[in-house]
């Protein structure tokens, strides 16, 4: 599939209700299928990923009403120990988190499963799992280089490791931590910097008891395994898919966006951080918090945006944001410099390449660096594509895609993006919300 997009013009003033978290989605469901009793779920996200977890569980015998227009889920959570043995293999799609999460919770099954992806996904490193999950007594048969299908063994125990890990993953922690639940002793994760603590909060929330000091993570696995109670989620929007419209609300010219319900969990807000060192201008409105998670409306207004430099521990708050903050500093004046992201190559598509080729599509002078890229700005001048027919291609990654499109929008010529239907894994309503900034739609903020 592919999408033509062309300049935005006009003002635009309009509210855009931003659909739910992708990580917390995910993590809903998962331990929805392993507490007792009735979780209820709403603005769950309908993406592919989350769609392809709940498949999961449904395959394995729990009981999920899931209704598709009103975004809600209702588990019946009968606990770990009665999922049953899939009759095929799991299908994930496009979704590592998918993968890595149900890795680590699986290992501890009396049965074996099968864990499948699409092609990306079978592409991606899986050692970082597989390694510490090895050391727990986990038994994962996989294909060369560590990758997808993945085949857990049955085992009748796992034994629990103080794991400190090298890269700041809440993937890799998430998959140790619910690996440990099926552990005797106390199973802990050290990571380097404070990645996203989704699992954490929700398994607080369910009733279990874990212990956060720092950089270090610690479960006591049986007992947390049974005080696991289901519980009611509201999924907060997801500040991933707010990204792309703060970037276009501070990049078009005449534009005021108010987003609805974004999460703003402090291991996740490093583009708030950028956008008030590029001194964009933004305001967070109605803060509250729920589930344990905190959430905001945000005001994004055009902006000036002066380059800045995005290196250390703010890795881990942005990542999947990378790709259109490239935009955001392409479109600021001055250099913005990137590093210490190499964890970009290893996402949906090599970012680091994919964000490049982007930007170098649109006309923007940059850099590729060994962990990142230096961004020469526009200062707000339109993209000019280099091509008479522009054309990127997303290589079947969502956030380039959705980055592309936000760059169409305020560029000198229509751009068309290939492989669009990846979007759908994360953002469905993605394009629709494009349109209906298109069709000029303006409604009060207020
Ligand atoms: C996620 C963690 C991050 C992020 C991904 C979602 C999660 O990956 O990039 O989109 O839900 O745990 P890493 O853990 O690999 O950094």
């Amino acid at each position: 599939m592919q999408q033509t997009i062309s300049k935005l013009t006009g003002k635009i003033q309009t509210k855009i209700h931003i659909p739910g978290d992708k990580s917390i989605s995910h993590r809903s469901v998962i331990f929805g299928s392993i507490a007792q009793g009735l979780t209820e779920v709403s603005n769950f996200l309908t993406g592919e990923d989350c769609i392809c977890t709940m498949n999961a569980f449904k395959a394995m015998g729990v009981e999920i009403e899931f209704n598709e227009s009103k975004r809600t889920l209702k588990i019946q959570g009968k606990g770990f120990s009665k999922l049953t043995k899939p009759n095929q293999e799991i299908y994930l799609g496009n979704s590592g988190t998918g993968m890595r999460l149900l890795t680590g919770l699986f290992s501890g099954l009396p049965f074996s499963t099968t864990l499948t992806g699409d092609a990306s996904l079978s592409g991606r490193p899986m050692a970082r799992v597989i390694d510490p999950l090895s050391q727990m007594g986990a038994i994962i048969d996989s294909q060369e280089g560590k990758k997808a299908p993945l085949i857990i063994q049955p085992v009748s125990k796992l034994h629990a490791i103080d794991y400190v890990s090298k890269i700041a993953s809440a993937q890799v922690k998430s998959s140790i931590l619910l690996a440990g639940l099926s552990a005797e002793g106390i199973t802990s994760v050290s990571e380097p910097e404070k990645s996203r603590d989704h699992t954490e909060r929700m398994m607080q929330g369910f009733g279990a008891g874990l212990i956060v000091d720092g950089l270090k993570v610690s479960i006591n696995g049986s007992q947390s395994l049974s005080k696991l109670q289901g519980q009611k989620v509201e999924v907060p929007g997801d500040i991933s898919s707010a990204a792309f419209f703060l970037v276009a609300g501070s990049i078009l010219e005449d534009a005021e966006l108010k987003l609805i319900n974004v999460g703003i969990n402090p291991t996740r807000t490093g583009i708030l951080d950028v956008l008030k060192n590029m001194q964009a201008n933004f305001e967070l409105t109605n803060e509250r918090e729920v589930n344990k998670e905190p959430i905001a409306d945000i005001i994004i207004r055009s902006s000036e945006l002066k380059a800045c430099t995005i290196e250390g521990d703010i890795i881990p708050r942005l990542i999947d944001e990378i790709p259109v903050i490239s935009i955001l500093a392409a479109q600021a004046s001055g250099t913005t410099i990137i590093k210490d992201a190499e964890e970009l190559k290893v996402k949906e598509s090599n970012r680091i390449a994919t964000t490049i080729n982007m930007l170098k599509k649109l006309g923007v002078k940059v850099q590729e660096t060994d962990d990142g890229m230096i961004i020469e700005g526009r200062a707000g001048k339109p993209f000019e594509p280099i091509d008479a027919e522009t054309v990127i291609d997303s290589h079947g990654d969502h956030r380039l895609a959705m980055s592309s499109a936000i760059a169409a929008l305020h560029s000198t010529k229509p751009i068309t993006i290939l492989q669009t239907e990846f979007v759908a894994t994360s953002f469905p309503e993605f394009f629709t919300i494009l349109d209906r900034l298109k069709q000029g739609s303006q409604t009060a903020i207020a």
